[in-house]
């Protein structure tokens, strides 16, 4: 009977058009985008990989042979860390994913300001640092930091679950930054935040190679691209070396961005 119905009249029009308009919104939300431009070239930087985005040259991995480097006694005078996660605004309760976390000096610092419920997710795609980080929590007996092994294109984190990101000394380092942007958005909460932590290129005094540095406009333009959904919020300038550039995420379809 209610196949007749649907056959013959009024309601099988109805259907139809509800079908469409559920595709169409669905295209709205999510346009096509253009893949990223990556340019590749003989003449680089010998601390860069000769692959370029946007101008910017992406610098080689730090191997988990740096570790050394990142536990050294003077880094708290020279970057001072502990200011750095004051900036945060780290409440407890919060979800804070540490990209490219390293041996975990960062996750340490962060993760008991999120007690009693909130965690620290340290992803990284080197297993020796993910395995110098448990053994760091284990001896500062820290249970909230959560090692997740990602890869050079996605964190692998469940999306929309993420209340801040931050990555301190990482960013320039990512194969293929636009990916790990898009998916880094995606993890995010609407509201979330995301927080570069770069060396400041425009401080010649700033004793660190040329490609490990970031302009705090080329982070914008980067972090600005379509289909992103990131807005910048503001630039804190504290800390003696690096800035720390945050943006937060916006519902898709709502960047002034996407627009243009
Ligand atoms: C210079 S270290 C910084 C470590 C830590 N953030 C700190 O400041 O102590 C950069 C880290 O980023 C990691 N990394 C590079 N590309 C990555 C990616 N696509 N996803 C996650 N981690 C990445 C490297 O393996 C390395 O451990």
């Amino acid at each position: 009977m209610l196949w007749n119905q649907l056959r013959s009249g009024s309601l099988f029009l109805l259907a139809v058009l509800a079908v469409s308009l559920v595709c169409t919104s669905g295209q709205a939300e999510e346009p096509e985008l253009a893949p990223p431009v990556y340019e590749f070239k003989d003449r680089h930087d010998p601390n860069g990989i000769g692959k370029f985005y946007l101008g910017r040259e992406i610098a080689h991995v730090m191997g988990h042979q740096g570790i050394g480097w990142l536990e050294r006694n003077s880094r708290e005078e020279e970057e001072r860390l502990s200011v750095l996660v004051k900036l945060l605004g780290l409440k407890p309760g919060m979800v804070v994913a540490d990209i490219g976390a390293g041996s975990g000096v960062i996750a340490t610092l962060m993760a008991p300001k999120l007690k009693p419920d909130g965690e620290v997710l340290a992803v990284d795609i080197q297993q020796e640092m993910l395995d110098a980080l448990a053994v760091k929590c284990k001896l500062m007996e820290i249970d909230n930091v959560v090692p997740v092994l990602g890869t050079t294109k996605s964190p692998r984190l469940e999306p929309g679950t993420v209340d801040l990101v931050i990555m301190v000394d990482v960013y320039h380092e990512f194969d293929f930054p636009y990916e790990m942007l898009r998916e880094i958005s995606n993890s995010l909460k609407v509201g979330g935040r995301v927080a570069f932590v770069e060396y400041r290129k425009e401080d010649p005094r700033v004793p660190i190679k040329e490609v490990h540095k970031m302009l705090q406009e080329q982070v914008k333009l980067e972090a600005s691209q379509p289909g992103l959904n990131l807005e910048w919020v503001e630039t804190k300038d504290e800390l003696p070396r690096q800035h720390v550039v945050i943006f937060k995420r916006v519902a898709a379809g709502e960047s002034n961005l996407d627009e243009k």
